[in-house]
């Protein structure tokens, strides 16, 4: 009989532990979330944005009216382009054979130069299917307009590679 009078007295005691837990549980599993969320929205990607006919336009017109693709190949190497999309394999970045064709089909009704444009300058804009976000993303600061208009012209020949 004296054992049955203690054990309503022990619940409450026991619960409130796993409740205080419970709480501490909620309050820095949300703190941790937004820490999350806000760091991975800060991380420096570009977002996707949806695309548009005429997105680049006259920025592309300009960086290819005077564009040298015979000079892009060095370019290719200089800037290590290749690195990833020749040499490291399909697994790590979409080879540079065929892309012209490939452009002009990837973000309807966006054209192919202001596509191949778009994927150097903000690659997070859209990330190729099976691939990540893993370009640089402020190359634009880092080569000269001449050097970007003959890389794009360059991708836009059907003998790229
Ligand atoms: C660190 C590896 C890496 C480097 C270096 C790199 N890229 Fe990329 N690139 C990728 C990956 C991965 C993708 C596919 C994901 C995406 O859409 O961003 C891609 C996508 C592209 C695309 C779109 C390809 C397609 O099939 O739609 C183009 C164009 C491109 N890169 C051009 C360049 C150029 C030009 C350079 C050099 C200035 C360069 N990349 C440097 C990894 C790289």
């Amino acid at each position: 009989m004296s054992e049955s009078s203690t054990a309503p007295n022990a619940q409450p005691k026991a619960a409130l532990p796993v409740v205080l837990g419970v709480v501490l549980l909620v309050v820095f599993g949300g703190f941790f979330l937004i820490e999350f969320v806000g760091s991975s929205i800060s991380s420096g990607a570009d977002e996707e944005t949806p695309a548009s006919a005429d997105a680049y336009r006259e920025r592309v017109d300009a960086l290819l009216a005077n564009a040298d693709p015979s000079r892009a190949e060095a370019l290719l190497v200089q800037y290590n382009c290749l690195g990833c999309h020749r040499y490291a394999g399909e697994a790590v970045a979409p080879q540079f054979t065929g892309i012209a064709a490939r452009a002009a089909e990837r973000r309807p009704p966006m054209p192919a130069d202001a596509y191949i444009y778009e994927s150097i300058v903000h690659p997070g804009a859209y990330v190729v299917e099976g691939y990540q976000n893993s370009m640089i993303q402020n190359f634009e600061s880092q080569i000269s307009d001449q050097d970007l208009g003959d890389i794009i012209a360059y991708l836009l020949t059907p003998d790229a590679n």
